[in-house]
């Protein structure tokens, strides 16, 4: 009798503690969570959560890593996967986790909508990822520093290994980074991989830092810590928008660009709440609030306008990136590999 007595009062109490947690989180009572990772600016990525949380009820765990960073993390966690879905960073490493199997097969119900770029990253992934939004790297530079140190502006890629330009020059780590990786790719693209690499190792003398994130190089360009970046020009847009006189370079060669892409992850805790979040990011209203975040990439989205500010891609000299080729498994990790040891234990 006792113990009936017990169990029943253990009920009854649980029962409790959960109708209590139900009042405070009636979304987290109903399993209605998202564990988000996002790799774009830290500002979008906040905006996302909240205006998500806001049409949906459902709650939202995010961390903002890098996009090499996030590829690895779920890799890691593989056997016991913590994310739902993957928002944003550069494709190559989305189109990496595709062909690992870290990500799910998923077809938006607003795929139709989007611009071509967008739909042929998800065929190049097998329907594991999609193009949310596109942007083209570049050169930034701050022009009161340069004119102060009595420098001319660069112009092309090969300008960078200028002796002048010593010390100068930060980009990010392309093993955490999306945006130094696609340089690195660019690179390859457009200079053959031998000399590509003879290029970085050349540049290595004139890098001061090799960032975590990819856009860390034009925010401290614009903070005076150095006089030259390589980050998406995005990325300078939001820096000259804060008012730092930062100028933007296309390279005379061509220059690479990204798919940024998202992902489900397979096996995820709230598969619902991904699919969710997944039609939510892609439809043309929410990428539009992007440049209330100062986010000026283009959308995927065709009836989303792209923020005045952003980059018109139709102007730039792009290459005709081959995302398939560099965004696979074997490639990329080659690349990196390569990269660590005839660049990145380069002494400086
Ligand atoms: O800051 C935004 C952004 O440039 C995105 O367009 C891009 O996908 C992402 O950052 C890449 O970040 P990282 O180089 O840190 O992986």
């Amino acid at each position: 009798m006792k113990i009936r007595y017990l169990l029943t009062a253990l009920f009854a109490a649980a029962l409790g503690g959960l109708a209590s947690l139900g009042a405070s989180h009636p979304a987290a009572a109903q399993g209605k969570e998202l564990v988000l990772y996002c790799s774009p600016q830290i500002e979008w990525c906040q905006l996302m959560v909240k205006e998500f949380e806001k049409a949906t009820g459902i709650d939202v765990a995010m961390t903002r890593k890098s996009s090499g960073e996030t590829f690895a993390q779920i890799k890691a966690e593989s056997r016991n996967p913590k994310g739902d879905v993957w928002w944003g960073g550069t494709g190559d490493p989305h189109l990496q986790a595709a062909e690992e199997d870290l990500t799910a097969e998923y077809t938006a119900t607003n795929f139709d909508e989007l611009h071509d770029w967008a739909q042929r990253q998800a065929a190049a992934g097998n329907n594991r990822t999609v193009g949310i939004y596109a942007g083209a790297l570049g050169i930034g530079y701050n022009s009161e520093l340069l004119e102060q140190a009595g420098l001319a502006p660069p112009k092309c890629w090969s300008d960078l290994t200028k002796a002048e330009y010593k010390g100068e020059i930060q980009i990010a780590n392309p093993n955490s980074s999306g945006t130094s990786y696609t340089t690195l790719a660019t690179l390859v693209q457009i200079f053959g991989e031998d000399e590509a690499f003879e290029f970085m190792k050349a540049m290595h003398k004139n890098v001061n830092q090799y960032t975590k994130s990819g856009s860390a190089p034009i925010k401290n360009a614009a903070r005076g810590e150095t006089a030259i970046a390589i980050t998406f020009q995005h990325d300078m847009v939001t820096q000259k928008v804060l008012g730092f006189p930062i100028e933007i370079v296309s390279p005379c060669e061509g220059t690479g660009f990204e798919i940024g892409s998202m992902s489900i992850i397979k096996g995820g805790p709230n598969p619902d709440s991904a699919k969710a979040f997944y039609n939510f990011a892609l439809r043309a209203d929410i990428q539009e609030m992007a440049a209330s975040a100062r986010a000026y990439q283009v959308p995927s989205n065709a009836s989303a306008t792209p923020p005045p500010q952003a980059p018109k891609l139709e102007d730039i000299k792009l290459i005709d990136y081959d995302f398939k080729k560099y965004g696979s498994s074997e490639v990329r990790r080659r690349l990196l590999k390569r990269w660590d040891e005839e660049v990145g234990s380069l002494p400086r």
